[in-house]
């Protein structure tokens, strides 16, 4: 089993606030640590943009095999997690063997599958934007980044839709975040979520397998490289990894975005209304500049000085992504949100190399569905006085999230 380094005795955070946005944290080490060892935890820590692109991306130094994790991930599967033939093994393989379980992956994620799903992505953003009442103030995490990534891929799992509330319950308890309060009782409703899930989805792709369609299932089921495919069990197995990495993280990236949008800079909601065509790059700056918890672990597999100091064997890095998309060598005046910023896409927050996130282009089409709907909508968003960041944030896999967001909106 892993062992999950505790990642506050390195940063120190005191409250949620700062570590919702650890900016003056990351200015501090980038300006003044940029390669930090940290001793108690035994971990180098890098803050750099190459040096970050370097660990993530240079497998042969680096390797995803390690048994420490800086990533809390609250799903109880390790014991298929640990298990090497797993399916589930993507992420803690190092190339060749991580090449076979990504291309079956990959199979459900090729560009004419998304071109596909864009219609229905649409057609669930339009349902959410649309419930809006513009008479009261909208919870906007409650209302659209919360539920929409979980409906997408419920959806693209070919989920019936009458099931998506129940779909989504299991979810949230399923990566419900860690509290160490509450440990056991916490693990036995991730137990019972887990059956239920498993009963609920397995005669899904049992019976998805006569009757195929368009549908990530069904590309899982028709997904072959040299000569494997994945058993029914192992795609009720897939599908949970795909929950566990692409649903909170979508969520927050939009929540974060509306954040943005109130706080960072109130003039981008009005730009971007008189020119829809922004919203991509406005998409790319949100996932440089207020995605604040990216960052993955390494260890070192060959003695090498690639970030300048003498590394062993053995040694854990861990890559500070979203520090490094605030280098100040790489993006010029990082500390401020700018959406005609030219190359605000080589962001490191969807990782580099093998690993590179694999969903990266269902997050982006899916936060620009949502964006662009809303704004067409609403002429105008206002945030609501009196609001207190620190008591409407939560502790989860992706640091600290927004429980609330509310916000005055205008048609
Ligand atoms: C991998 C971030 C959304 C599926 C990764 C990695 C990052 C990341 C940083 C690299 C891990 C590493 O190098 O060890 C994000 C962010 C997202 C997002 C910030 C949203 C804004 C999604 C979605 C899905 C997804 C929507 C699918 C439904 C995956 C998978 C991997 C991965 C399967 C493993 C790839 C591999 O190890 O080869 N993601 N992700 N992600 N992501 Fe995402």
């Amino acid at each position: 089993t892993k062992v999950i380094i505790p990642i506050n005795e390195i940063t120190n955070f005191h409250s949620r606030a700062e570590e919702f946005f650890p900016i003056e944290w990351y200015k501090h080490m980038l300006e003044n640590h940029p390669v930090y060892y940290h001793e108690a935890t035994d971990t180098w820590n890098v803050f750099k943009y190459e040096h970050v692109k370097q660990v993530l991306s240079n497998y042969e130094y680096f390797s995803s095999e390690g048994t420490r994790t800086a990533i809390f991930v609250g799903d109880n599967h390790k014991k298929s997690a640990d298990n090497e033939e797993s399916p589930m093994n993507l992420t803690n393989l190092d190339p060749p063997r991580h090449r076979k379980s990504r291309s079956l992956l990959s199979a459900a994620f090729t560009p004419r599958s998304l071109k596909t799903w864009e219609p229905r992505i649409q057609e669930i953003a339009s349902g959410l934007v649309e419930e809006i009442q513009v008479d009261e103030p909208v919870n906007i995490v409650e209302a659209l980044a919360g539920p929409l990534p979980c409906f997408v891929i419920a959806d693209l799992f070919g989920v019936p839709l009458q099931d998506r509330y129940q779909f989504k319950k299991w979810v949230d308890t399923l990566f419900q975040p860690y509290d160490e309060s509450r440990l056991a009782e916490i693990e036995r409703e991730k137990e019972k979520a887990a059956r239920e899930y498993f009963e609920y989805l397995y005669p899904i792709v049992v019976q998805k397998r006569t009757n195929l369609s368009d549908d990530i299932i069904s590309d899982l089921i028709r997904a072959e490289v040299d000569g494997e495919r994945f058993t029914d069990e192992e795609i009720v197995q897939v599908t949970m990894l795909l929950l566990g990495a692409g649903v909170e993280t979508t969520s927050h990236a939009l929540a974060n975005s509306f954040y943005g949008l109130l706080y960072d800079d109130p003039s981008v909601y009005g730009e971007l209304r008189n020119n829809l065509e922004l919203v991509p790059n406005a998409v790319e700056e949100m996932l440089r500049y207020r995605f604040h918890s990216s960052r993955r672990d390494r260890t070192v597999k060959q003695d090498n000085d690639l970030l300048g100091i003498p590394l062993k064997k053995g040694d854990v890095v861990i890559a500070w992504m979203s520090a490094c998309n605030l280098d100040g060598d790489m993006f010029e005046n990082p500390y401020t949100i700018d959406i005609h910023r030219k190359n605000n896409k080589k962001h490191l927050t969807f990782g580099s190399g093998p690993h590179f996130c694999l969903g990266a282009p269902l997050a982006r089409l899916e936060m620009n569905i949502a964006l662009e709907t809303f704004i067409k909508r609403f002429s105008r968003i206002e945030p609501i006085k009196g609001f207190e960041l620190e008591q409407n944030l939560t502790g989860s896999a992706t640091g600290q999230s927004l429980t609330s967001l509310p916000m005055k909106v205008y048609k």
